[in-house]
């Protein structure tokens, strides 16, 4: 086990396939910013999956015992099935996608050894999904996708950003459309995150308010330390709420992201990550990986969230480092 400077450990392992995506949600990939100028990773910069089994098996032996799929959208990298297979089956294994290409992938997923996903998706009537998006996809396309994972075995939960002035309504909306479904609906409060979404504190609806839009809600104990969303029963419906800007939850962050191209970040709003790659592709065995990360996990020290209002420092864009 490895320990950081505030006492956390290292748990969870988010790994970003790539830094590309088929949608440009204004909140995260605005258009203006990625679009076709935009530099994204070459091919050659990218980790290949040999070289991210490398990377997980080092992490094992530190207490690592969970890994996330992001991206960009991890679906749209190519073989995707194979790596969830070469990961050790111990580990959770999940993903959050956007679900555009998930009713294609679900059963093939599960099959490979998926145990859950995390789907985004920020609004079911077609005016907000697209405005949101900046996309011409339909919400109904990643409510199939859902559907075909749940059908598939796959556990699934619901990732919703509210942004106020845009998605507010579907807080009733799209907890209502999943009320009698094992799906669980978390609602994320908009963050500043990156430094090209025009983030905006009056554009922040906190947890609290978001919860009063609903009659009763009942608060269950989280299901292990460091989970991020607070847990709450609606009657028999799971609800989730992410208060990383109101509540902070940087006090037992155990979460890990590796870039696509092979830095280790210790929070979602650094700024610079740790170069792998460059140790990896030099012939770095697993011990060495094993041994640089827990150097790079003891002098971890961050707790943006806790501290925003004071820091003033580049961000990395959240569709680089992953979810
Ligand atoms: P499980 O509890 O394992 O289902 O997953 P999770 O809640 O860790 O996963 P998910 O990636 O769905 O996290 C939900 C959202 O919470 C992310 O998309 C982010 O918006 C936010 N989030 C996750 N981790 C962090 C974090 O370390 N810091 C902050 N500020 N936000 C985070
Ligand atoms: N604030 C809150 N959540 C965000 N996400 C992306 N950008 C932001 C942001 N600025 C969410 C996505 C997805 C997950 C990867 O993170 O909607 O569910
Ligand atoms: Fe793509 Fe997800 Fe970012 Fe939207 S939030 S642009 S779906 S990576
Ligand atoms: Fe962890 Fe950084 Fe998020 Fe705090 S802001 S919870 S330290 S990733």
């Amino acid at each position: 086990m490895v320990k950081d400077k505030r006492g956390r450990d290292l748990r969870d392992l988010r790994i970003s396939l790539t830094d590309k995506c088929n949608m440009r949600c204004k909140y995260c990939m605005p258009k203006e910013h990625f679009d076709s100028k935009h530099k994204f990773l070459p091919r050659s910069e990218i980790l290949d999956y040999e070289e991210i089994v490398l990377i997980v098996n080092s992490l094992i032996p530190l207490g690592l015992k969970k890994v996330r799929l992001t991206g960009g959208e991890p679906l749209l990298r190519k073989d995707i099935c194979e790596l969830i297979k070469m990961l050790p089956e111990e580990l959770d294994i999940a993903m959050t996608t956007n679900g555009i290409l998930l009713e294609k992938y679900a059963p093939k997923l599960k099959k490979s050894g998926l145990k859950r996903v995390t789907v985004s998706l920020d609004a079911i009537d077609i005016e907000t999904f697209q405005a949101m998006g900046d996309t011409k996809e339909t919400p109904e396309t990643v409510l199939r996708g859902i559907e075909t994972a749940r059908l598939a075995g796959l556990k699934v939960k619901i990732n919703t950003v509210i942004r106020a002035g845009y998605n507010e309504h579907s807080i009733n909306k799209i907890s209502e459309r999943f009320v009698g479904s094992d799906v669980i609906v978390r609602f994320i409060e908009f963050m500043d995150v990156g430094e090209t979404n025009s983030w905006n504190l009056d554009e922040v609806l906190t947890g609290e308010q978001m919860r009063k839009m609903f009659e009763s809600l009942e608060m269950v104990q989280p299901n292990h330390n460091g989970e991020v969303a607070k847990r709450f029963l609606h009657g028999q419906q799971e609800l989730g709420f992410i208060e990383s800007v109101s509540k902070p939850f940087c006090g037992d962050c155990n979460r890990a992201r590796l870039s696509a191209d092979g830095s280790l970040f210790t929070c979602l709003f650094a700024s610079v990550g740790h170069d792998l790659k460059a140790m990896i592709r030099l012939g770095a065995t697993r011990k060495d990986i094993r041994d640089a990360i827990c150097t790079i996990w003891e002098s971890r020290d961050d707790a943006y969230s806790e501290t925003r209002s004071t820091t003033n420092r580049p961000k990395i864009e959240m569709s680089f480092i992953g979810g």
